[in-house]
């Protein structure tokens, strides 16, 4: 099993949209996905379901997991009993779990009662999760005061940023947030080999050269200030960007086929024959095979927190 969170310095990045369509893509390769929407705003839940689900959720399993370590529950709330199935759009067969998400925000004076509270979330989610062969994360914005929770749950990160110099900046900014959590609060050594990141919403116009440029130059500014990083970035040439000129995978350039709106009425990405256009899908194989061989690698240096 492995845990791997989709997190950015700012909003809007890719997260949810990137962890929806990597759990669907897990899924369709036969692996059982758990997909957890730790975001306050529940946008993964309204998306997978449509609605906020009110009576089991994220924020309520929490409470009862705070109200049961402060000895004002009896018993634990089963967390089987709140998940929903979610079939992937275009592909029906293939289908992943999802724990919906909830307003966490208010729980969380409650939450910082219980000693050790950001391990809370790698508490409840312990007795699932060993059925699972991977459990994805949608992450609340990381200034949200209850973000180190994720950081007891997940081993390993998938960081989407945007190009451009400030947005690198921004990044820079997060990672080193990030970083000093799992090296403070949980006693990680090397946090940052655990990160993976991924260029997302490059400028639709970019021509492969400049793609080229943008994607050295994120990667540039990044690894020089954390060399332990990976850069979703693959030499296998092809004509990801352009309709002539074969060039290598430096991350996603935003297409229309690719919006959350997009998966639901036309279906996911790699399974969908209503997404005619290549490129989108030869930019989400590429990302996949990236994302895959990091797990893997990555792994061996697993169990984090204990
Ligand atoms: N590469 C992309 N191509 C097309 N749409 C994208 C792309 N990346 C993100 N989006 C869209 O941008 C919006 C913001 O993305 P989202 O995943 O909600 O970001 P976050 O969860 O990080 O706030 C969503 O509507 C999403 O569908
Ligand atoms: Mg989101």
């Amino acid at each position: 099993m492995h845990t791997i969170s989709f997190v950015s310095a700012s909003g809007g990045a890719g997260k949810t949209l990137f962890s929806i369509l990597t759990a669907g893509a897990l899924a369709i390769r036969g692996k059982k996905v758990l997909l957890i929407d730790m975001d306050p705003s529940a946008s993964a839940t309204l998306y997978l379901l449509d609605k906020y689900v009110e009576d089991c959720n994220l924020q309520t399993l929490l409470k009862n997991l705070v109200d049961y370590k402060l000895g004002r529950a009896a018993r634990r709330a089963d967390v089987n009993d709140c998940l929903a199935r979610h079939r992937v759009a275009g592909a029906e067969a293939s289908s992943f779990d999802l724990l919906p998400g909830g307003n966490l925000s208010d729980i969380q004076s409650e939450v910082f009662q219980v000693s050790g509270w950001n391990r809370l979330m790698a508490d409840l989610v312990a007795p699932i999760e060993s059925g699972y062969d991977y459990v994805i994360v949608d992450s609340p914005n990381w200034l949200f005061p209850l973000f180190p929770m994720t950081v007891s749950l997940s081993s390993l990160y998938v960081v989407m940023t945007r190009p451009g110099k400030s947005e690198i900046e921004k990044t820079k900014v997060f990672l080193q947030r990030v970083f000093a959590i799992m090296d403070r609060q949980f006693g990680i050594a090397q946090p940052q080999i655990y990160a993976l990141v991924v260029l997302n919403q490059i400028r639709q116009n970019a021509q492969p050269d400049e793609v080229e440029r943008e994607g050295k130059a994120a990667y540039d500014g990044l690894s020089r200030e954390f060399p332990g990083i990976k850069f979703a970035y693959s030499d296998k040439k092809a004509k990801y960007y352009g309709e002539k000129k074969e060039s290598a995978f430096w991350g996603f350039k935003y297409y229309e086929d690719l919006r959350l709106d997009s998966y639901k009425q036309n279906g996911h990405v790699l399974a969908s024959s209503k997404v005619r256009e290549e490129k989108p899908k030869l930019q989400f194989r590429a990302y996949l095979e990236l994302f895959t061989k990091f797990v893997e690698e990555t792994a061996v240096y697993e169990r984090l927190v204990e």
